[in-house]
């Protein structure tokens, strides 16, 4: 065998292979052989390429490693301009868009045809990437429209974009063009910009404010190979110019041009497709309800004639074509002032900070106060009261603080923001432990931290009292009515009666809701409602299907408590101190007093059946379209066990969105971290084979 080998031979047949793979995998999100198979395909390339230098070839899947940095961008023109859109904010607007198309055809006694072809906006960078005999030679920005920077090198370390075009196009009857200029945006994940975003944060270095950014600034880079490192994909949706063998393109209609970018190889958006007029605008606004579950980031749709005939004859004003329009969603950033950096200790004793804001109205809703994280996230970002600041709602209700706008502060400055060192409730000195980034309130006695204790203990994560609001609790924790949890069961109506504005009805229904809470909580709520650093309700109900009361489980050990199944060290630490904390016994002795005594129904470990069976696994973020319970159900069906803290014995982090401070602690303690996709592929019956699939919505 080794006499017949042909190094030329099998390098050709490798990189159909590989490129088979990548499309199957980056594409179609659909791949046929495992990580390590492929693997074992690109090493063996790259070894042949490496002993054969004649058998180079620039369109080998090896090139997308990233070359030889660059000393600078080289400008070039763009063979055909490329164009902005111009944009519609409302139905109106999009009706003025009708019209002007209409009578511009009249005009010419033509007729607006009522088909269009609509897809997401990306937002992203938009590029033009090029071929030559199916071959990728060359890649532009947008630029100004005329010409672009030169990015081939870098484009060509992303992933998705074919660096020769697929032969599934001629098995269709379509032709290799001798040029086919494809136009499209470079965009990267939300999960991937966080994750970036995380990992820049650590390292000190300058965070992005937005995906786009991010993608934009990756692109633009002068080594390749930071390209390469960076998760971007290139989404087509316009071509440029196109010479066929048989003179121009080979399709009539913007809806077949995209069918053939397909077959070219080219990831399009999933949701494009072609609507009536009349379904245009309600398709719109069924892609912005989908928006927050899409992993990557769009800021509208894009409508256009889908007869190309039509578009030419249309044409382009100086600055955007008449045959396109960009439908653009209520913005989710926004501009506004930055009042004030205000702290609250919550009943975790963290100390966080709130921006308060200057109300804005941001997708629709009226914004004043945004989330800040912690100490080092107002740093990162320089953020300083009186700043005007942009906001933004991204896959989330919170709303956050993307940035300071510098050029807008007065040319005198203004002051850096300094942490207060102490906790705004009790006023003593905050305590910030090493390797954590949350400063904490240490006082026992903390009024603050005793106050959130309570609302949460009656909140629909505690006992769930109806009635009960934060309000009243603020004004009778003020007033020393309520010290502890223990206090509200012993309330008298006529106490409450002395608060003002307190009336006859609510006095007794407060009353009487505490009492019924009293009598028909159970042992899990119970031990939810505690607000046991680390325990949420999942673990609330491991502890009470494992212990009688709450007497048996304070007196449970740390060995004990890790044994059982979704319990790490950490939790177990936590549930420890918590009851051996003076004051949180009296409590339990008070609970005891009181009545508040429920029983648990301790249950016998299970075993677990299913091709998960036995595997422990943890959230962190939020997975897009896919709520956290239906998640943990999906996954205990298939006999997975959802634990509650990060420790070596977790098998798998899932992390979705925004993901939280846990992701960093899994990679510290080497623990599988999967992405959205992945875990979704896990759910399913394995086919064999270790594949991971990418998490594409698109
Ligand atoms: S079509 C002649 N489709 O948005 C029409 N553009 O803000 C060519 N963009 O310059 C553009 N998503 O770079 C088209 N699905 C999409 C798009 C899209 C994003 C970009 C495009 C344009 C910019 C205008």
């Amino acid at each position: 065998m080794a006499d017949d080998f042909d190094p030329a031979i099998r390098a050709r047949q490798l990189r159909d292979f590989i490129r088979h793979h990548d499309y199957r995998y980056y594409v179609l999100d659909d791949p046929e052989i495992s990580d390590a198979d492929y693997d074992a395909l690109f090493r063996e390339l790259a070894a042949i390429e490496a002993s054969h230098p004649e058998l180079d070839d620039s369109a080998s899947p090896t090139k997308r490693v990233g070359g030889a940095p660059a000393e600078g961008f080289v400008s070039r023109p763009h063979r055909q301009r490329m164009y902005s859109l111009d944009n519609a904010m409302s139905r109106e607007e999009w009706e003025a868009f009708l019209e002007r198309a209409r009578n511009a055809l009249a005009r010419q006694g033509g007729k607006l045809p009522g088909t269009f072809f609509v897809d997401p906006k990306f937002d992203g960078l938009a590029l033009e990437v090029i071929y030559e005999n199916g071959r990728f030679v060359a890649a532009l920005t947008r630029g100004d429209g005329v010409t672009g920077e030169d990015v081939t090198e870098n484009l060509r370390t992303v992933r998705n974009l074919p660096l020769s075009l697929t032969p599934h196009a001629a098995a269709a009857g379509l032709p290799v063009p001798r040029l086919l200029e494809v136009r499209g945006e470079v965009v990267i994940t939300r999960q991937h910009f966080y994750e970036l975003n995380e990992a820049r944060r650590a390292a000190g270095e300058k965070i992005f404010a937005n995906p786009r950014n991010a993608a934009a600034g990756s692109v633009r880079q002068l080594d390749p190979k930071v390209t390469a490192a960076r998760p971007l994909r290139f989404f087509a949706y316009a071509t440029g110019a196109v010479d066929s063998p048989d003179s121009g393109p080979p399709w009539t209609t913007h809806a077949a041009m995209m069918r053939a970018l397909g077959l070219y190889g080219f990831s399009v958006a999933r949701q494009g497709r072609t609507c009536r007029t009349s379904e245009v605008y309600p398709f719109f606004q069924e892609l912005g309800k989908m928006r927050l579950d899409l992993p990557f980031e769009i800021d509208g749709a894009v409508v256009k004639c889908d007869d190309l005939a039509v578009q030419a004859e249309l044409g382009f004003t100086d600055r955007a074509p008449r045959f396109a329009v960009a439908l653009k969603f209520p913005a989710h950033e926004a501009e506004t002032i930055l009042r004030k950096i205000e702290v609250q200790v919550g009943r975790t004793r963290v100390i966080t900070p709130v921006a308060i804001l200057e109300p804005v109205s941001l997708a629709g809703v009226t914004v004043s106060r945004a989330t800040l994280h912690n100490e080092d996230e107002i740093a990162a970002k320089d953020l300083r009261e009186g700043d005007t600041v942009v906001v933004r709602r991204a896959g989330d209700v919170i709303p956050e603080v993307v940035r300071a706008i510098e050029e807008k502060r007065p040319p005198e400055g203004r002051r850096p923001y300094i942490f207060p060192p102490d906790c705004p409730s009790c006023h003593t000195p905050s305590v910030r432990l090493p390797g954590e980034a949350a400063r904490r309130c240490v006082n026992p006695d903390c009024p603050g931290v005793r106050l959130r204790g309570i609302v949460y203990f009656v909140s629909k994560a505690g006992l769930d009292i109806e009635g009960v609001g934060g309000r009243w609790i603020e004004i009778l924790v003020d007033r020393g009515l309520l010290r502890s949890p223990a206090d509200l069961f012993t309330l008298t109506r006529e106490q409450l009666l002395e608060l003002p504005r307190m009336k006859e009805t609510l006095a007794s229904k407060f009353v009487a809701s505490i009492a019924k809470a009293r009598d028909t909580a159970t042992l899990e709520r119970c031990i939810a409602a505690l607000g046991i650093p680390l325990v949420g309700s999942r673990t609330a109900r491991t502890l009470a299907g494992r212990y009688r009361d709450l007497g048996a489980l304070s007196e449970a050990g740390e060995e004990e408590l890790t044994e059982l199944s979704d319990i790490g060290p950490e939790v177990a630490r936590s549930i420890r101190e918590f009851f051996t904390t003076p004051e949180n016994q009296e409590l339990l002795n008070r609970f005891r007093e009181i009545g508040l005594w429920p029983r648990g129904e301790p249950k016998k470990a299970t075993t677990q059946a299913g091709h998960l069976a036995g595997k422990r696994f943890l959230f962190t973020g939020e997975l897009p379209g896919m709520p956290r319970h239906e998640a943990q159900a999906l996954l205990e069906a298939a006999g997975g066990i959802v634990v509650s803290a990060v420790s070596k014995k977790l098998d798998y982090l899932v992390a979705g969105d925004k993901p939280g401070s846990k992701l960093q602690k899994a990679r510290d303690l080497g623990v599988t971290v999967i992405g959205p996709g992945e875990f979704v592929d896990l759910l399913r019956p394995r086919r064999g084979g270790n594949v991971s699939v990418q998490a594409s919505l698109f």
